[in-house]
């Protein structure tokens, strides 16, 4: 399914455009998404791994966990998907990403401006002094270590339960209050206050696009769905805005 002329036409128009991403970007980057048949809380259970009571109650079983998504993370490269976001702030005066994803992929392709609402898998953080522990090795330790504190070393990632970082969601807010074009790409936008931000977006005045290959509770809000994979609808939209700009050049403003 292709982007729409009115799409095009409003992204050669656009002053601002935020793009709100979910697991399903970096899906075909080869990093597994959450909700899916195949998805990581088909296999575990969130409740057992990404809350502060579990890592309490057994540190070692949810940091070895962290270590094998680190794993398959570390290894990943940011996909066309991510690439395309990068693309459009050449097109567009400005391009906001607003993340739920703690791969740090879109930072990796070169976005200029990336709100991580869920953290970043790369860095760790003292459960008990939240002392900050960024040294890259740690990624790669099999044991959880502690902190000279005696506290217990955790991925900067927020479980289900803890408050969102701080500044980072008033930050999306104002991007998805901001913005003339408002994408949703791969997320089942079924996490608060996460979930909140295109409803928000499209209240305020909002074109709300979603791209993600199956309906999910946000697409009757969107005022467009296409039904595809991200790499291929956003290389489409890139392509598309490129031959509407060199062809009419940038309308209105
Ligand atoms: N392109 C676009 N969308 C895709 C692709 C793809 N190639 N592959 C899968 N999807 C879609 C799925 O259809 C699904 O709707 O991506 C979505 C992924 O949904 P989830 O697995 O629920 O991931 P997400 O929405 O990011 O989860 C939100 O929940 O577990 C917490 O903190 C975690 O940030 C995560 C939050």
């Amino acid at each position: 399914m292709s982007p729409s002329q009115e799409l095009i036409d409003r992204l050669a128009s656009a002053r601002r455009v935020a793009a709100f991403t979910g697991a399903g970007i970096s899906a075909e980057s080869g990093v597994a998404t959450f909700r899916a048949q195949d998805g990581l809380w088909t296999r575990f259970k969130p409740e057992e791994l990404a809350n502060v009571d579990a890592f309490l109650a057994n540190p070692q079983m949810v940091w070895e966990w962290y270590q094998a998504r680190r794993a398959v993370i570390l290894e990943a490269e940011p996909n066309a998907g991510h690439r395309a976001l990068v693309e459009l702030e050449r097109l567009i005066p400005s391009v906001s990403v607003i993340t739920q994803n703690i791969d740090g992929l879109h930072t990796a392709a070169g976005s200029s401006e990336v709100i991580e609402l869920h953290g970043n898998i790369r860095r760790n953080y003292c459960q008990q002094c939240r002392r900050r522990y960024d040294d890259e090795a740690l990624l790669h330790l099999k044991a959880v270590q502690a902190c000279e504190c005696g506290g217990k070393i955790r991925p900067d990632v927020v479980w289900f339960g803890e408050n969102l970082p701080a500044g980072a969601f008033e930050r999306a807010e104002h991007r998805a209050e901001a913005a003339d074009v408002f994408f949703s790409i791969g997320t089942s936008a079924v996490v608060y206050p996460a979930a909140g931000l295109p409803v928000l977006a499209v209240q305020a005045g909002a074109y709300l696009v979603e791209i993600n290959p199956e309906a999910t509770p946000l697409t009757r809000y969107a005022n467009e769905s296409i039904r595809s994979t991200s790499g291929a609808a956003l290389a489409e939209v890139v392509l598309q805005l490129c031959n509407r700009l060199a062809a009419g050049g940038r309308s209105g403003n």
